[in-house]
C-alpha cells in the first residue's frame, strides 16, 4: 500500500486539524496509508510516528491546535538530524511528505526537496507573513480574536477614560495589529513596518482628546520598534531558526504614553490566546481546501510545491519561492487604516 507522511512545524494555529482531516480523508479514498509524524522534524529524526485513520480524523475539524503535535526543531541545526530524516523518510517507505508550516518549516522542506525527498507544503501562521499566498490559514482566527479584545477595551476603557494598549503578535509582519485594528476602530495602530514616532502618536492621542474623546485604544503589533531602538525581548535565547522571544513593547509603550500625555494607560498582551482555540469557518474552509491540494499534488507527483490562495483560487506555487522572503503589510492597506488614527 503507498504511504505518505504528514507533520506540523512551528507555532501552531487554529486551522491544522482540518488539513490534517483533508489529506486523511482524500488519501484514504485513493488507496493511500497516512503516517502522522509527531512534533514537526523532531519526529522524522526520531522517527515517531502514529498511524492516521478515518477514526483518528473524525470530528477533529472544530479543535484547535495539531492532533500530531509541533516543535520548533530545525534538522539543519542538529548534527547527523538530516541523515536521520533521510533514513526515517525511507525506512517508513513514504511516497511523500506534506510538510504544513510557516517560514521556518516550509524552508527545511524547500531544502529537503532539493535533498531529493518528495514534499509538498501547506502555509500556515497566525502571522500571515508567507509570500506567494494571499492568505495563510490561522490568521482569520487570530484576528477575530484580537478583534473581540479591542471590542471588550473599548467599554472598559470609556467607562475609566482610559489609553488601552493592545499587544498583539507580529513577528516582523504587523498583519494582526493591522487587520484587527481597522476592525475594531483603534486610534492608533502600530507594526514592525513603520518604527514608532512617539510624540506622533502622543500628539495623535491629545488631539483626539481635545475633541472631546476621552479614551483611546492603541494596537501594537509585538515586532513593532521604536524609531533609533530594536525590538522588545522576552529572551535573548535564540531558537533553532535563530528567533529571540518578542515580548514587552505594549509595556514599554503603555509607560511612555502615560508619562507624555498624562492619561490613565492600561495594557493587555494577547499572547497565546491568539493561536489557541476552535478555528473559524474560514479557516477551516481554507485549511480544508490547502489539505486537498497538497494531496492532489502528491497524486500529480508535483513535490516542491505548496498550496496557496490566490484571489478566490486555491494554486500551486514552488516552495522555494514562498520562502524566499517574508510578506509584510499591504501599505495602501495601513494607508487606509492612518486615516482613523487620532
Ligand atoms: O507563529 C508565529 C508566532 O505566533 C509569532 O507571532 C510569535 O512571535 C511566536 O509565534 C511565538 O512563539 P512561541 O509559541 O514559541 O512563544
Amino acid at each position: 500500500m503507498k504511504k505518505i507522511g504528514i507533520l506540523t512545524g512551528g507555532g501552531d494555529c487554529p486551522g491544522l486539524n482540518s488539513v490534517i482531516r483533508a489529506v486523511v480523508r482524500y488519501a484514504i479514498k485513493e488507496g493511500y496509508r497516512v503516517v502522522g509524524i509527531k512534533n514537526g522534524w523532531k519526529g522524522l529524526i526520531e522517527c515517531d510516528t502514529v498511524d492516521l485513520s478515518l477514526a483518528t480524523v473524525s470530528g477533529i475539524l472544530p479543535k484547535g491546535g495539531t492532533i500530531i503535535g509541533t516543535s520548533r526543531t530545525n534538522p539543519y541545526k542538529k548534527e547527523g538530524a538530516v541523515e536521520k530524516v533521510k533514513e526515517n523518510y525511507k525506512k517508513l517507505g513514504l511516497e511523500a511528505l506534506i510538510a504544513i508550516g510557516g517560514e521556518d518549516t516550509l524552508g527545511v522542506a524547500a531544502k529537503l526537496c532539493v535533498e531529493g525527498l518528495n514534499i509538498v507544503g501547506a502555509p500556515k501562521t497566525i502571522d500571515n507573513d508567507i509570500s506567494c499566498t494571499d492568505v495563510t490559514f490561522g490568521f482569520d482566527t487570530a484576528i477575530n480574536i484580537a478583534t473581540e479584545a479591542i471590542d471588550r477595551l473599548h467599554t472598559t476603557a470609556e467607562s475609566h477614560n482610559r489609553i488601552m494598549v493592545v499587544e498583539v503578535m507580529g513577528r516582523h509582519a504587523g498583519w494582526i495589529a493591522l487587520e484587527a485594528g481597522i476592525a475594531g476602530g483603534a486610534d492608533v495602530i502600530l507594526i514592525p513596518e513603520v518604527p514608532i514616532d512617539l510624540i506622533e502618536v502622543c500628539d495623535l492621542l491629545k488631539k483626539r482628546h481635545a475633541r472631546g474623546k476621552s479614551f483611546s485604544i492603541v494596537v501594537v503589533a509585538e515586532g513593532a520598534k521604536f524609531k533609533e531602538g530594536t525590538m522588545v525581548l522576552q529572551e535573548e535565547k535564540l531558537d533553532q531558526f535563530g528567533h529571540v522571544r518578542l515580548g514587552g513593547i505594549g509595556h514599554i509603550l503603555g509607560d511612555e504614553i502615560e508619562k507624555n500625555t498624562g492619561y490613565e494607560t492600561r495594557v493587555t498582551v494577547l499572547g497565546h490566546i491568539q493561536r489557541g482555540g476552535t478555528p473559524t469557518a474560514f479557516d477551516r474552509v481554507l485549511g480544508t481546501r490547502f489539505g486537498v491540494k497538497a494531496m492532489e499534488l502528491v497524486l500529480k507527483k508535483d513535490y516542491g510545491k505548496m498550496a496557496a490562495l490566490e484571489g478566490n483560487k486555491v494554486s500551486a506555487v514552488p516552495l522555494k519561492a514562498a520562502v524566499s522572503e517574508l510578506k509584510t503589510v499591504d501599505m495602501e492597506l495601513y494607508d487606509i487604516a492612518k486615516i482613523f488614527f487620532g
